[in-house]
């Protein structure tokens, strides 16, 4: 019997060195014994690690009862790794993630097919690849809830602020999933403590540790931030749009424990059919095909809302909470996050893309060239100005130095998509009823990131819950185009952008009658 010992049991390029080393003397997977290392005591929590030189594969072999040596640890110059097909080594360093024990023996039996021929690859349809596939997959899943669900707390040690997470990974995940939380949360310091390791960051290097137990992390209570969270999950949550079966897959139910919001999520969910019923009645004028056919057929909403002052300190704690957000890496360099502007119940919301030089130094939107553009153009469509909500997207300045400038650089897709939630909470909380989307950035977060934007100028389009959006583009385009060509363009802008103005008669008339 030939026994692998790894330290640790996320030490993948150490079992794919032993992997390559057993597949090379021939050895059988049912005669080897693999075993995850014993861990080092907790006391040393991000101390050095006792046992070896971190980042060192310990990998042990033992001698068997007949006497025989395996030299699985020797390294020779014929102790070539084997060359796997493209794709197993990916393959290998997830699956080897999985908390299940007999991932090794599966690999090592695919490594032995693969090692005979490499045609084996191809089978598809091979038993153990297919476990292995699957092990792989739930092992990428748990590295995105990780990333989706950890949930910092701000607490003081003796060098100041740190913000600590507690959280129950399901396979060994925590070195895989702590670049991500390195490049996002790079500017802060932070831990986050689990049971199957831990990891902590100083802002230059990632330290990782053993796991603890839930009562040896530090005391992590309901604190300022939770309730501020609370407070705003409760806000958004919207009863028409639950989906308990589509809900739970993205946040099994496991998580909950260590999220605050889910404290909140039992009482929404018995609430939601009560508070739905109004919400369908609704929407059931919003489904007419045009954007104008909907406005015109809505009843009036009287000017202001029995709720407005809640739907205005909902916004209030929704800017606080986006202020903090520090879920995409740029938001550490901006000055501040800027948030809209503008009237709860405004009928027309008017999203662009992320604020400027000039709008991250003075916190307010379109105060830039291109927000000037802007505003001369609301002023030529004489839009009423207390109808009208303006906001971005993105909501922290993205740039790069280019000498002493800051030169903007358009947001990742990924970082839209983070910043959603808080366009959403605006869009919910102010209701228009329309939106009109400057620019590709703006139209793909409000309808969907595969949007053809070009193929939609000037149009309306409708989102899933029916708002209709106007696709219009971003006023920096129109100054960034050659100047003979400027004037057409703006004055085809102008033309789009008029298209909502039906939405602002409609709210005039109504308020007439
Ligand atoms: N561009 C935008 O998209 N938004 C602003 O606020 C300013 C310029």
């Amino acid at each position: 019997m030939v026994r692998i010992q790894l330290d640790r049991p996320d030490d993948t390029a150490g079992a794919l060195q032993a992997l390559g080393q057993l597949v090379r003397a021939g050895a059988m997977p049912d005669e080897v014994h693999w075993q995850v290392g014993p861990l080092p005591a907790q006391n040393d929590l991000f101390g050095a690690q006792a046992g070896h030189e971190a980042g060192m594969p310990l990998i042990c072999s033992e001698p068997d009862p007949t006497g025989a040596h395996w030299p699985v640890n020797s390294s020779s110059p014929s102790d070539k790794a084997p060359s796997w097909p493209d794709g197993f080594e990916a393959l290998a360093d997830a699956a080897l993630l999985h908390d299940a024990p007999e991932r090794f023996t599966l690999l090592h039996r695919l490594a032995v097919r693969l090692h005979a021929d490499r045609r084996a690859w191809q089978d598809t349809l091979d038993a153990d690849r297919i476990a292995l596939e699957r092990m792989a997959r739930q092992v990428r899943r748990e590295i995105h809830k990780m990333h989706a669900f950890v949930r910092f707390k701000p607490v003081q040690d003796e060098e100041g602020e740190q913000h600590v997470a507690w959280f129950e990974p399901a396979h060994h995940i925590v070195h895989a999933a702590a670049p991500f939380f390195a490049r996002r949360f790079a500017s802060m310091r932070w831990a986050i403590f689990t049971p199957r390791g831990c990891v902590a960051w100083d802002r230059q290097s990632l330290r990782f540790a053993p796991g603890v137990t839930r009562a040896a992390a530090p005391a992590l209570a309901l604190d300022d931030g939770d309730a501020l969270w609370l407070t705003y999950y409760r806000s958004i949550f919207n009863p028409a749009r639950v989906k308990v079966a589509a809900m739970h897959r993205e946040m099994p139910v496991r998580y909950w424990k260590n999220l605050p919001e889910a404290a909140a999520i039992p009482m929404l969910l018995s609430q939601a059919p009560q508070r739905a019923a109004p919400m369908v009645a609704e929407s059931e004028h919003r489904m007419a095909p045009s954007a104008q056919a909907v406005l015109a057929s809505r009843p009036a909403r009287p000017r202001a809302q029995p709720n407005a002052a809640t739907a205005q300190a909902t916004l209030a704690t929704c800017q606080t909470l986006a202020a903090r957000c520090a879920q995409c890496a740029h938001a550490a360099h901006a000055t501040q996050a800027v948030w809209g502007e503008g009237p709860v119940g405004a009928r027309l919301m008017l999203v662009g893309e992320q604020p400027g030089e000039r709008e991250d130094l003075e916190g307010r939107p379109f105060v830039g060239p291109a927000g000037q553009l802007l505003r001369a153009a609301l002023d030529e469509l004489h839009w009423p100005h207390d109808q009208l909500y303006l906001t971005n997207a993105v909501k922290h300045f993205k740039y790069e130095w280019r000498g002493k400038r800051r030169i903007h650089k358009t947001p990742a897709q990924r970082e839209a998509l983070a910043c959603l939630e808080w366009l959403e909470a605006e869009i919910q909380t102010v209701r228009p009823q329309g939106i009109v989307a400057l620019g590709a950035t703006a139209a793909r977060s409000l309808l969907g990131p595969d949007l053809p934007v070009a193929e939609h100028e000037g149009r309306w389009l409708h989102r899933a819950d029916g708002l209709p959006v106007l696709v219009v583009r971003h006023p920096a385009a129109i100054l960034r185009t050659d100047p003979a060509a400027q004037a057409a363009l703006r004055q085809r802008w102008i033309e789009h952008l008029q298209r909502a103005t039906a939405v602002l008669q409609t709210a005039a008339a109504q308020e007439v009658a």
